[in-house]
């Protein structure tokens, strides 16, 4: 235990200030922070490298490196004159200002900026950077996995390494080389808009979950498959904090250090030790300071403490909350230590403020000298220099690996695994194939509500027809039963002429992402429509399975007393097939898929009428049932 003169001294050794305005009295005490053993031997040829690379490049080139624009902001040409190192498509922007551009448009354009950046006199090809974060699904006709919520419920770490590796190469069949992917945040409050994109509640279970899908994207650490052609770099976001922040999107975590580090860091910890090469710095603040300016965290934990050698990147213009900043100019930010800032439109004014405040010793030699080489270091990681043209590159244009049958098997895995079992009154599951079968509820054909937010474009938006190839959860039913000889009826109101043996009703949230789906409740606004499909089929004694589509526990009281089964589905993309594959058994009768998938988070009880929440959550982390249970 230690002493409180101990603690004295080692804060009087460690005293580091937190932050600018609201956090400036905050201390941390990165001694106290875990230190992962480095993923990557110290490597003195590649720092020799970036020495004489360093040593060439003209301070204009080296402010380049640091800033990020958005390709709807800034064309290849552009790069001529103002060198910047690295581009990424927002999640509403995609080539020709096209969100349904085919794969190769973006092939294209990936090769029109990798030949504007590398003609220049000691140029560093370009990076284009994207949020492939269940598959690559900014990119029609992409493989769309389940959301890291189900794949938190599934806790399969072999499949998290399958779904990275497949996200990679699907990335790489369009010349890109970057996802901003994994998120790592450990969600409190389900409040919270990005709930579904955590995988979970437990820090050990988003540490494994996080790493598995590191090693995924980029390959083994260490192996010859490190950030080889298949593989691309990945993200652990956002540093650091952003899932406890009482249900508030950008909010404040007032956690204390110790809960800070020992559950906020855990994923980040776990994909620096599997080898991470950027981390992106969150949009939240920590005790009332903004993460961007924290140089204690960035710096002091993260690169000296927990030996981060590779690049941090801002968050979308996240340095333009700082106090005494805007989107176009923030050296406090650089000096925290976010080495590239994401300006997506601001990239010009901010190129020109940079240099003089480089100029002007604002922003000192030496941290910009660390920022660049943390750029080069990646850079070369990624074998950039040598790997030449997107189009050249061995998997590029391949574009029958898009959804391939394989890796569309994978995503219907990851459905089957992801789903949770949270009642099952008298076995109504699983269901007999050969029998009439009613599907309802508005989620019941629509590939959208499955997919949900950051698909295609950032809120999921695009009508179903957008995201193919795909399956609604009818589509799959239909064929199970059909293929044994049942027969399945689509009625989303809930109709029929003949009455069916059982009724499958599929509700729940509309797709969202980020602050806009922070809710105050965790009542659904449509779920009084619900209810009441629900009540009717009950008053008719039909048997009931409801399957919930939700990027998070929802308010189920009512819902559950009113089925015989209920399935938490959360967002499991685009192959709803698998829902079918544990639902039924086979067409001989036997039982197929078991359900494996147990929550991620506690469900929590939903307030009484007019009164606060009763103690304790409806179904604690961990809940679901089998259907075979093992003693
Ligand atoms: C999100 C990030 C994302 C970035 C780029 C931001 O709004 O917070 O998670 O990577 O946009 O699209």
């Amino acid at each position: 235990m230690k002493t409180a003169a101990m603690r004295c001294t080692m804060i009087a050794a460690s005293l580091t200030v937190a932050g600018a305005a609201a956090g400036a009295d905050l201390v941390v005490h990165p001694q106290e922070w875990p230190r992962p053993a480095p993923a990557l031997p110290a490597d003195a040829r590649l720092e020799a490298r970036i020495d004489a690379l360093l040593e060439r490049m003209t301070p204009a080139e080296k402010i380049g490196q640091l800033i990020q624009a958005n390709i709807g902001s800034i064309t290849p040409d552009d790069l001529r004159h103002y060198p910047l190192g690295s581009v990424l498509n927002g999640a509403d922007f995609a080539p020709g200002n096209d969100k349904l551009a085919s794969p190769g448009e973006w092939l294209k354009l990936a090769d029109r900026f990798y030949e504007a950046s590398a003609g220049a006199p000691h140029a560093l090809p370009v990076l284009w950077a994207t949020d492939a974060v269940h598959g690559d699904n900014n990119i029609p006709g992409a493989t769309i996995f389940p959301h890291n919520i189900g794949l938190g419920a599934a806790r399969d770490p072999a499949l998290l390494r399958r779904i990275g590796a497949i996200t990679a190469l699907e990335v790489r069949v369009t010349g890109l080389d970057w996802t901003f992917a994994p998120s790592v945040a450990v969600v409190r409050d389900a409040r919270w808009g990005r709930t579904y994109e955590s995988y979970g509640e437990n820090p050990r279970l988003v540490a494994e979950c996080g790493a598995a899908l590191v090693e995924g994207l980029q390959g083994r650490a260490g192996t010859r498959e490190f950030l080889d052609a298949a593989h691309v770099l990945a993200t652990a976001k956002h540093f650091i904090g952003d899932g406890g922040t009482g249900g508030h999107d950008e909010g404040d975590n007032t956690a204390a250090e110790a809960e800070l580090r020992d559950v906020d860091a855990a994923g980040h910890v776990a994909a620096i030790a599997a080898g991470v090469q950027t981390v992106m710095a969150s949009f939240s603040s920590w005790q009332g300071a903004k993460m961007h300016g924290n140089r204690a965290l960035l710096t002091e934990v993260l690169k000296q403490r927990m030996g981060f050698d590779g690049l941090v990147i801002g968050d979308w213009d996240g340095h333009a909350q700082l106090p005494g900043c805007t989107s176009a100019s923030c050296a406090p930010a650089v000096n925290a230590g976010i080495d590239v800032l994401m300006a997506p439109e601001s990239w010009r004014p901010l190129f020109v403020n940079m240099l003089a405040q480089a100029n002007s010793g604002e922003i000192p030699a030496a941290r910009l000298e660390d920022a660049v080489r943390r750029v080069l270091r990646v850079k070369l990681r990624a074998h950039l220099t040598e790997e030449g043209p997107p189009s050249s590159r061995p998997y590029a244009g391949h574009f029958e690996l898009l959804a391939s049958p394989v890796h569309r098997a994978v995503a219907r895995q990851a459905v089957r695994e992801s789903l949770v079992l949270l009642k099952n009154e008298r076995e109504l599951l699983p269901l007999k194939p050969r029998a009439r079968v009613l599907v309802t509820g508005d989620g019941a054909d629509s590939v959208q509500r499955q997919c949900g937010g950051w698909t295609i474009d950032w809120q999921g938006r695009q009508p179903s027809e957008a995201i193919r190839p795909a399956e609604s959860i009818y589509a799959g039913i239909r064929a199970a039963v059909t293929a044994a000889g049942g027969r399945a009826d689509l009625s989303p109101g809930g109709e029929f002429s003949v009455r069916p043996d059982v009724a499958i009703v599929v509700f729940g949230e509309r797709p969202y992402a980020e602050g806009a789906g922070d809710v105050a409740s965790l009542v659904d606004p449509d779920e009084r429509r619900d209810v009441t499909l629900l009540e009717r089929l009950h008053a008719q004694g039909i048997p009931v399975v409801a399957v919930l589509l939700s990027g998070r526990p929802l308010s189920i009281e009512a819902e559950l007393a009113l089925s015989d089964s209920f399935v938490a589905a959360w967002l499991p993309g685009a192959e709803g097939g698998g829902v079918a594959d544990v639902l039924f058994r086979a067409r001989d009768g036997t039982l197929a898929h078991d359900f494996r998938g147990r929550l991620p988070l506690a469900w929590p009880r939903t307030p009484a009428a007019g009164g606060a929440a009763p103690a304790g959550p409806l179904f604690p982390y961990g809940y679901g049932l089998r259907y075979i249970v093992k003693r």
